[in-house]
């Protein structure tokens, strides 16, 4: 490849994920119910597109299958070119792993274990880094959402706005191009909202990842670059 054609196949605002017409069933028998009729979807490098809508409409249900965690019953997912849509669990674990974070609104960490140790855990599952680098890669991220000083604290010790900023950097750990975060700032305050938002979106327009962000607060939804409003499984 030349360096030009692959500069630009590394453009800023290279497309990194596309969905296609997703539709999703979740219930059984008379409760079940047609949660995505047919969405579309991309997301672009360096960008961050804020989901809104109502309790309900089908953000959470969207974001689990965009980010390889179910799968749709119609439609097409290609992240990085690669159609991921009928696939193999194990092609959409690798793949999941090498592209994708995550940052959900009850963060997941292990609290039972030091930020360091849980911001390690996607480098141990990918097994790409040694431990070294690994242990080094984590205190940079720590450090980059500004908890350098309590790498070694345990979950339990941490506030819920640290907890927060430890799954952000979590989140990054193996470099991803697409984060999904699912009202990552739902449980937090005004003030630690506004910090983990800053801090997420700081983090990927430096490193040119695509944001999926699902929220309920429209000041965040604001500060993002643009906003998607969703109604009943459908974007409007
Ligand atoms: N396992 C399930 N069985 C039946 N319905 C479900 C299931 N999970 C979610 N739903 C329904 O799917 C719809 C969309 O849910 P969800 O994606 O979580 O919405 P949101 O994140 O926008 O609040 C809701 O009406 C919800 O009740
Ligand atoms: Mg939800």
């Amino acid at each position: 490849m030349s360096a030009e054609v692959a500069a630009n196949a590394d453009a800023a605002d290279r497309v990194v994920l596309r969905a296609t017409n997703l539709h999703r069933f979740l219930g059984e028998g008379e409760s079940r119910v047609h949660v995505l009729k047919g969405v579309s979807f991309e997301a672009r490098r360096g960008r961050i597109c804020a989901v809104v809508g109502p309790s309900g409409c089908g953000k959470s249900t969207l974001l689990y299958l965009l980010g390889l965690l179910d799968q749709a019953d119609d439609g097409r997912i290609e992240i990085d070119g690669h159609v991921m849509s009928n696939t193999d669990d194990h092609a959409r674990t690798a793949a999941r792993g090498t592209h994708i974070g995550f940052v959900f609104q009850f963060h997941f960490l292990m609290l039972e274990f030091s930020a360091l140790e849980n911001v390690m855990m996607p480098m141990r599952k990918r097994g790409v880094l040694g431990p070294a680098e690994m242990v080094e890669r984590a205190h940079a991220l720590l450090g980059s959402v500004g908890l350098g000083d309590k790498t070694h604290r345990l979950g339990t010790q941490l506030s819920g706005g640290e907890q927060q900023r430890v799954a952000v950097a979590r989140a990054l750990a193996n470099q991803p191009s697409i984060i999904l975060a699912d009202e990552p700032t739902g449980n937090l305050d005004v003030k630690n909202s506004g910090l983990v938002f800053d801090l997420l979106a700081q983090l990927a327009r430096e490193h040119r990842q695509a944001v999926v962000l699902v929220t309920h607060n429209p000041e965040i939804a604001q500060r993002c670059d643009f906003t998607r409003p969703m109604r009943d499984g459908l974007f409007l």
